[in-house]
């Protein structure tokens, strides 16, 4: 009996793959005529088709993938445990600490000057001149990108925590403008966003949309009652009965003219939004909320399912026949990686299933193991790639990492999760800006000598500018996906129960909360940190309660201290799990003071180099830099501000260095004051620390204009005498080199020059 069941499923599983083979060959040939066809909406033409870019192309197609991709889905999972086979728990899993609502916290001292420096720089200005911004097919006009009309919704989601954050009248205008023509335009049946046919309408531009409305919402309680959240709600009318008929808009079916990869493997995201509209702003909708939460999970791309040891790839990608790589694309593209990364503990609170557990942390650990740079972002050069330091990471992958390993530090509480959003936060993420915020990379090289045209590049889809500096380095995505530390500061101080405070991320900020019992609780947090491992907290509450700091795993405890109201100096006892040091605060003001024991880390990485560390700090040999620039290219039009250029940036100092790490010295000039930072502090020569060595040249030349990997142990005599070098801080090193050789400079080493 049993057998002759599976004997008919197979028959219904043959006939269903071929089903889909035909519909993916309709529709690819449906798609090859879609260009010539006149669209059948007359007032929704978007300029889009493959994106060009000084001679550099990205193919543009509605990719379907279904029959080829192997990718799985939590319904076709065979193993699944019967808690997440139809019983589904309507309340969510508790996240392990609260964010406090969006507008609570607010950076100080060089952060708050970062902030100020993305509002009046790149960030701030795009929709003043960006066409994809300016004229979005969002707000009436025509310009996209791409058929995924994402360009505007990636663009809010972080300009509203910019606007907010910084307090900008200019920006928050501009907010409350769109916000409204964007509302005032919805559609009749609840749809957000340019899409007239049904054919054509995607799920996945709304879920950066449902994260900036969020923000908006808790900014701005009442505009959030009055006007989002009934526009929320009327979306949701209507991704129930969508995700109903079909899931259409999420599971691509003939006859549909929208790419499903990018909405199925991002759900998390789209699952999040709508938890938060679950617990805080139901407003009578619970079970249609719930049925969507549950079909997009159950329907997404299970990244439990690439988190598994039978699946993950741990090699470099380059090693496998590109037929697999290329059916794992929806788990192996850059950003869906970083993004994917938080979709264990997103779902977890929907499914309670702790396997979830185990999972998330394996994603984490093996993507950044495999496939992270030492400045603790992905490398994938539109798809992962191994450990090569020639390879690189995008900038829309960073901020996506940064956003999902803060949220898995809130959800799951590990101290690691915080860990790795600092140092993606205070490395991956500066070092791709120029230091005035007008101009950003779309791929950052962890060995970068010189930025330039590359006469060939190393990347698996990435074009020969795209370690330039620039307006729109190569595709827009990363431009238009501006978040920088807009979303990183809203999650620096979080709830610990009822009656507790915690410092999470540390950093300057300072917080204003209101715990149990109406006990007003005020946390300024002035420090230079990660300049320095000093943290002076000021502290007010009307009662008395538990207040945290996160011990980041790199601090010595035997040289750690804390210290209330100047009194005895205590050790730290940093949670196991968590990292929290907790400690009752009495009612009215105190003061703590906390300093963190560090020294030098040294890190191996691939083919015998080595990653240098200080505390929160990557150290890279910076190298001095001839700048030249030109005006943006073609794409940002004629109308792009003065301040706005494309760079290209020449070393005027070797780069082909190897250091003796037994030399290694850590130098500090910084003294405790706020006032004493450089402004701006992600600035080459205005480094607060540093790290000395001694270092020779060695053999190694640029190829194809960028630095290749290093020469080989036993290939790495000195070719000149040994010199001091001095490392900075990655981040504010544009042209760097981070994964250095290693040679031995001890007299009468065999690795000294010998003329
Ligand atoms: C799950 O399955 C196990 C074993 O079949 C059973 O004992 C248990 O009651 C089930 N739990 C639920 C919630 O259905
Ligand atoms: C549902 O989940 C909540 C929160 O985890 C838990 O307290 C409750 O016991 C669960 N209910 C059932 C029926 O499993
Ligand atoms: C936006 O569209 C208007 C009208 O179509 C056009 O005049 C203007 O140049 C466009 N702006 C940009 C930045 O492309
Ligand atoms: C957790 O993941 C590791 C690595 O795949 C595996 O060896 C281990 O068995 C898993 N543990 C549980 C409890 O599933
Ligand atoms: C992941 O890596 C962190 C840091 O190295 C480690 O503490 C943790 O145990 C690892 N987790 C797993 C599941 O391997
Ligand atoms: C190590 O070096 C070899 C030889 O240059 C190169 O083929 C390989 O890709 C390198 N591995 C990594 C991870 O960089
Ligand atoms: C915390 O770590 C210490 C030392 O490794 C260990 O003795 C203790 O059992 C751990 N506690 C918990 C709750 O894991
Ligand atoms: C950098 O500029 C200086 C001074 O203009 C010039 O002498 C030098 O050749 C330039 N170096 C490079 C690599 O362009
Ligand atoms: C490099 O070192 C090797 C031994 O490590 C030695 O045999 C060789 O002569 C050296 N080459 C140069 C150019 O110094």
């Amino acid at each position: 009996m049993l057998q002759s069941r599976w004997a008919i499923e197979k028959v219904v599983l043959v006939w269903v793959l071929l089903l889909f083979f035909t519909a993916s060959v309709v529709l690819a040939s449906q798609q090859a005529s879609l260009a010539a066809r006149p669209s059948r909406e007359a007032d929704f033409v978007p300029h889009v088709g493959a994106f060009c870019h000084k001679g550099w192309c990205h193919g543009q197609n509605i990719n379907t993938g279904v029959s080829a991709w192997k990718t799985r889905t939590p319904r076709d999972d065979p193993h699944r445990s019967n808690s997440s086979s139809g019983f589904y728990n309507t309340t969510l899993l508790p996240l392990r600490f609260e964010p406090l609502p969006f507008g609570s916290i607010k950076p100080l001292g060089w952060l708050d000057r970062q902030l100020d420096l993305m509002a009046n720089g790149l960030p701030g200005h795009l929709h003043e001149f960006y066409r994809p911004i300016k004229n979005a097919t969002w707000l009436g006009g025509h310009e996209e990108y791409s058929w995924l009309n994402e360009a505007w919704p990636y663009h809010y989601n972080a300009l509203v925590p910019l606007a907010w954050t910084t307090d900008n009248a200019r920006l928050k205008h501009h907010v409350l403008r769109v916000t409204d023509w964007v509302i005032d335009h919805q559609h009749a049946d609840g749809w957000l966003g340019p899409e007239q046919d049904a054919a054509r309408r995607n799920f996945w531009g709304r879920y950066p949309l449902f994260l900036g409305l969020m923000q908006l919402v808790e900014a701005e309680p009442e505009l959030g009652t009055t006007m989002i959240l009934p526009a929320m709600h009327r979306f949701v009318h209507l991704m129930y009965s969508m995700l109903r008929d079909g899931h259409q808009g999420y599971v691509w079916k003939p006859g549909d003219l929208f790419d499903e990869q990018w909405g199925r493997s991002r759900a998390a995201d789209m699952v999040l939004a709508l938890q938060w509209l679950y617990e805080k702003h139901p407003m009578g909708n619970e079970e249609k909320i719930h049925y969507c939460m549950r079909e997009m999970y159950e329907m997404a791309y299970d990244w439990s399912y690439w988190f598994s040891e039978d699946q993950y790839l741990k090699e470099d990608l380059d090693l496998y026949p590109e037929e697999l790589t290329r059916s794992l694309f929806p788990y192996v593209h850059g950003v869906n990686a970083g993004q994917g990364l938080k979709w264990g503990a997103v779902m977890r609170r929907l499914v309670q299933d702790d396997q979830f557990l185990n999972t998330t942390r394996n994603g984490v650990n093996w993507t950044l193991q495999y496939h992270g740079t030492p400045s603790g972002a992905v490398i994938g050069d539109e798809r992962l790639a191994g450990l090569s330091p020639v390879r690189g990471t995008e900038l829309c992958s960073v901020v996506e990492s940064i956003f999902s390993l803060s949220y898995l530090y809130h959800a799951l509480g590990d101290r690691d999760f915080a860990d790795k959003t600092e140092r993606a936060a205070y490395n991956a993420l500066p070092v791709m800006l120029m230091p005035h915020w007008w101009a950003h990379q779309y791929i950052a090289q962890t060995n970068q000598p010189v930025s330039h045209r590359l006469e060939s590049t190393p990347f698996w889809n990435v074009g020969p500018f795209g370690q330039t500096f620039g307006t729109e380095p190569n595709f827009p995505c990363c431009t238009v996906n501006m978040q920088g530390y807009a979303k990183y500061v809203p999650a620096m101080f979080v709830k610990d129960g009822e009656d507790g405070l915690a410092h999470a991320l540390i950093g300057p900020a300072h917080v204003s909360a209101t715990l149990k019992k109406r006990n007003h609780v005020r946390v300024r947090c002035d420090t230079n940190y990660p300049f320095s491992n000093y943290l002076n907290y000021e502290i007010t509450a009307t009662r008395a309660f538990h207040f945290s700091f996160r011990v980041p795993s790199w601090a010595l405890l035997d040289s750690s201290v804390v210290v209330v109201d100047s009194g005895k100096r205590h050790a730290l006892t940093p949670h196991n799990a968590s990292g929290l040091h907790t400690m009752i605060i009495p009612a009215g003001r105190t003061r703590v003071e906390v300093s963190f024991g560090a020294d030098l880390r040294v890190e191996a990485r691939a083919n015998d180099t080595v990653s240098i560390y200080h505390g929160a700090l990557l150290y890279a040999l910076p190298l001095a830099g001839n700048y030249s620039t030109s005006r943006p290219a073609n794409y940002p039009g004629t109308q792009a501000p003065p301040q706005a250029k494309d760079w290209s940036i020449l070393p005027r100092e070797p780069w082909n260095v190897a250091i003796d790490i037994t030399t290694l010295k850590f130098h500090e000039y910084a003294n405790r004051y706020d006032r004493w930072l450089p402004h701006p502090i992600w600035h080459e020569d205005q480094s607060p620390v540093s790290v000395s060595a001694l270092g020779c040249q060695v053999d190694w030349e640029l190829k194809d204009g960028y630095a290749p990997n290093p020469p080989a142990k036993g290939q790495r005599n000195c070719t000149g005498r040994a010199f001091p070098v001095e490392l900075r801080p990655y981040g504010s090193a544009k042209l760097h080199m981070a994964e250095l050789p290693t040679v031995d400079l001890r007299p009468r080493s065999r690795d000294l020059w010998r003329p």
